[in-house]
């Protein structure tokens, strides 16, 4: 099940249609985020899913439990692989998220955001007036998914072990080959220590989408990973 998934940061479609002329045999897996949906709409995903590439569609819900099953609904009709909810909406909302998607008779997995990696001990305290740390929420959060019964969480590949060990799948952004630059991420790991952390899928952007020969780095991904 061990997959890589390209993070398609683009502006807007001819962009990803640029991207994709670097992929004539293989189809690999995307992610569509939100930057993208709300520029380009559901058609682009339909039109991908047609094509044949998986799709991990990152629009990170968090609304009352009834709206979400309802937005989810619409997602799973989409056919999307891989798509997610923010945690901290509690276990109803994602018990509500989770029956929505199967009321499509989608296979999508469903996967939670915990904490966002842009939150730290000094927002969550001062802002958000929660005591407890991020490693404690992260690992909470990840506990109340498995309550609701979804399949895993987003997470650095640094906490795969753990959640591994909850029985929940991992998906990990934060990803560089070796000797690259880290950009702005702060916990990176390579494709092979991330498969050594026991990651399900890493995500994967600029390492790939600015890379000079982009197909060449995909496939270095998938030959240290799968
Ligand atoms: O270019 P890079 O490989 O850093 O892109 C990582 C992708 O994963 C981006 O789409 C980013 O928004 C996403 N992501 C992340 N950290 C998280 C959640 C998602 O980097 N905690």
């Amino acid at each position: 099940m061990r997959d890589v998934i390209i993070a398609c940061d683009f502006q807007n479609k001819s962009e990803l249609r640029e991207f994709l002329t670097n992929f004539t045999t293989t189809k690999p897996f995307l992610k569509i985020g939100m930057e993208m949906f709300y520029r380009e709409g559901p058609q682009l995903v339909k039109e991908l899913k047609d094509e044949g590439f998986k799709i991990f569609l990152d629009l990170k819900l968090h609304d009352i439990p009834n709206t979400v099953n309802k937005a989810m609904k619409n997602i799973g009709r989409l056919g999307v692989d891989l798509t997610n909810i923010h945690a901290a909406g509690g276990i109803k909302m994602m018990k509500a998220a989770l029956e929505g998607l199967k009321e499509t008779n989608s296979n999508c997995k469903l996967i939670a955001v915990t904490q966002l990696t842009s939150i730290d001990n000094q927002t969550l305290r001062e802002e958000l007036l929660i005591n407890e740390s991020i490693d404690d929420t992260v690992k909470h959060y990840a506990l109340n998914t498995k309550k609701a019964g979804l399949d895993g969480v987003v997470c650095s590949p640094l906490e795969a072990p753990i959640i591994k060990e909850m029985g929940l799948i991992s998906v990990t952004p934060g990803i560089r080959f070796k000797n690259e630059s880290a950009h702005d991420q702060a916990r990176i790991s390579t494709p092979s220590y991330a498969k050594e952390l026991g990651s399900t899928y890493i995500v994967v952007g600029r390492a790939i989408t600015e890379a000079t020969n982009v197909l060449e780095a995909y496939n270095k991904c998938v030959r240290e990973f799968i």
